[in-house]
């Protein structure tokens, strides 16, 4: 049997002649940047996650780069984050013109972990991005907490949670402001790139819509400097077909999980579940199912043979990045993120995977293992 890692194939065909009826007036009228479709489904994005104003964006990374700008983050400003995260929040970071100040994760949710997000604030610190990964919510009580007590900003990373519940409210709509990607291979995601901030501020919300098209107010008057980063009005029409069918492509992804966790149960390693009450909404969405393995490589190469294709989320953390180097952290500087790296792998996930494409991986891996 094969099973894929994501399947957006099936799920094209099931959205075909949506996507086409959403599609064909945009190529009538050539309205292809920010037109009618990215209002509508600013909207609609922003009524589904109960907040204020949603801005559409040309991607998940710009999402953060701008919500820190509109706060006035920048140069001289710490931000800090979770080591334990894709590159794309210390990408975002650095564009800000801000430092990224790392942080270890927990070693249950392998969310950013609360005591070394403490201890890292000093005085040039302005905000915390917690970053919601694989689809389950940061500590945001505690995030908030520690952000009250310092007086900082909350921007978070919500690129892997659309649609997760911390208690009755929805990730990305927590903080000062919460951002997220369409990235095709989201839970939402698009045909392309694209992104949204969220907040419930409204002058955040104008200086976004200023900051997002090159800082323009007036006509031909640039008070800030902003960045081309426009949503295209081909992916909100497409994200707009698919928004409907998110909490039904969310619950499908979790009862993938709930049999995942059932069947692999005293086989393998899972970051914790840290169930917090959400009043019958889903604390976690599973953008990604990853268990630990001690031969990760081994039983990855394992599963290809079998038909099963896995991920890596994400094997080479930030601060062992060439890239990243800068930043001053040595190897051994966060043990709960490194010795993590070395085990993980993610399983195939998605809505569109059949009950017996979930359990012939359960079966495959009780046999490799
Ligand atoms: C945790 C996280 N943050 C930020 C991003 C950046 O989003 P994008 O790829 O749309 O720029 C992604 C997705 O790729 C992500 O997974």
């Amino acid at each position: 049997m094969k099973v894929p890692f994501v399947d957006l194939p099936s799920q094209f065909q099931a959205l075909r002649s949506e996507l086409e009826a959403a599609l064909a007036p945009i190529y009538e009228t050539c309205d292809f940047t920010l037109g009618g479709a990215v209002g509508r489904f600013e909207t609609s994005f922003a009524a589904y996650l109960g907040a204020q104003h949603c801005v559409g964006v040309a991607n998940g990374t710009d999402a953060i780069q701008l919500a820190l700008r509109a706060l006035d983050i920048g140069p001289g400003d710490e931000v800090i984050t979770t080591a334990n995260t894709f590159v794309a929040t210390v990408t975002a970071i650095y564009q800000s013109g801000a430092r990224t100040v790392l942080v270890d994760c927990d070693p249950i949710s392998y969310n950013i972990d609360i005591e070394q997000l403490r201890a890292a604030i000093t005085p040039r610190t302005r905000a915390i991005v917690p970053v919601h990964l694989y689809g389950q919510p940061a500590d945001m009580d505690a995030v908030l907490g520690v952000a009250r007590d310092h007086g900082l900003r909350v921007v978070e990373d919500a690129a892997q949670a659309h649609g997760a519940y911390h208690g009755d409210q929805a990730a990305g709509t927590l903080g000062d402001l919460g951002c997220f990607s369409f990235y095709p291979g989201k839970n939402l995601g698009g045909s392309g790139d694209g992104g949204a901030v969220i907040t419930n501020d409204g002058t955040l919300a104008e200086k976004l819509r200023s900051l997002r098209i090159y800082g323009v107010g007036e006509p031909f008057q640039y008070a800030l400097k902003g960045i081309n980063s426009r949503l295209d009005t081909v992916q909100a029409a497409v994200l707009g077909v698919k928004l409907p069918y998110l909490d039904d492509w969310n619950r499908k992804r979790f009862a993938h999980a709930a049999t995942y966790a059932d069947r692999l149960a005293g086989l393998v390693k899972t970051p914790g579940i840290v169930n917090r009450a959400t009043e019958g909404r889903l604390p976690h969405v599973f953008h990604l199912y990853v268990i630990c393995a001690n031969d990760r490589d081994r039983v990855a190469a394992e599963l290809a043979e079998r038909g099963v294709a896995t991920g890596k989320h994400y094997p080479v953390p930030i601060h062992m990045q060439p890239a990243y180097q800068d930043l001053g952290y040595a190897q051994g500087a966060f043990p709960a993120v490194e010795s993590y790296a070395a085990e993980l792998l993610s399983l195939p996930m998605a809505a569109e995977l059949s009950d017996d494409q979930v359990r012939y991986v359960c079966d495959s891996l009780a046999a490799i293992i």
